[in-house]
């Protein structure tokens, strides 16, 4: 089974940008005012504005070569495929059974009793839980300080596996962070795929971007 996680660096080439690139999100805004609960609490509105304007740019992205060829790949061998990313590109280009360990844009979640629904385009404070009616509506996104979602399942996953891939991650958050050394102990050949090497320890890496090195290699695991 191939463990494959992916970060930002896959939906770079469809338009949504990075965090800590060049130009990336967290050189524009203060991640602890608009990705932290905390941040929240001081200002809904300006979080919620920040993920009502990414919302609207997954919205309008589209997968590109590397989200189809992961999803050929899930589609065709035993994979758990975990994203940090918030968009749903992979979805939209086929791959079932996604983990979105940080959450996701298309997703509302109500501060007050936990329920979710649908996101709405536009996500505004006044919004009531459909559930409970609060309004304690917030983007089901996982925020720096709070536990990422499926945790439990993703570490089952990586113990079975016999193949960590990380694709279009710095490596610099964690749990995720973690994911390579943890493959290491379990003895996993681990693989990087990135634009440039993160620094991670990796047996082995294929560096460029996305839409080129991840189609090829997926066509090799493919074809073996
Ligand atoms: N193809 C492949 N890799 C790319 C490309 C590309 N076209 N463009 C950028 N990259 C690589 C960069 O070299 C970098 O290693 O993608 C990585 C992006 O790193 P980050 O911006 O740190 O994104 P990510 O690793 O997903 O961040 C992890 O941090 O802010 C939190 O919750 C947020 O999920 C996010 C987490």
């Amino acid at each position: 089974m191939i463990f494959v996680l992916t970060g930002a660096g896959l939906s770079a080439e469809s338009g949504l940008g990075t965090f800590r690139d060049e130009g990336g999100l967290w050189t524009q805004y203060d991640l602890s005012e608009v990705a932290t609960p905390e941040g929240f609490a001081a200002d809904p509105e300006k979080v919620l504005a920040f993920y009502n304007a990414r919302r609207a740019n997954a919205d309008s992205a589209t997968p590109n070569a590397a989200h189809t060829a992961l999803a050929r790949l899930s589609q065709q061998t035993q994979t758990a495929l975990v994203t940090q990313n918030v968009d749903s590109l992979l979805e939209a280009a086929g791959a079932r059974d996604v983990i979105h360990m940080h959450g996701q844009l298309d997703w509302a979640l109500c501060a007050g009793c936990g329920a979710r629904w649908d996101a709405p385009a536009v996500m505004q404070v006044s919004d009531p839980c459909p559930a409970c009616a609060a309004k304690a509506t917030r983007p089901d996104v996982v925020w720096f300080g709070e536990m990422p979602y499926h945790m439990d399942r993703i570490e089952n996953a990586l113990s079975a596996a016999d193949l960590f891939v990380a694709i279009g991650t710095s490596g610099t958050v964690y749990p995720a962070a973690g994911f390579v050394e943890m493959a290491r102990a379990y003895g996993i050949e681990t693989l990087e795929l990135n634009l440039e090497p993160s620094g991670g320890r990796f047996d082995d890496g294929l560096y460029g971007p996305a839409t080129d090195i991840v189609p090829d290699w997926v066509d090799r695991v493919l074809t073996a």
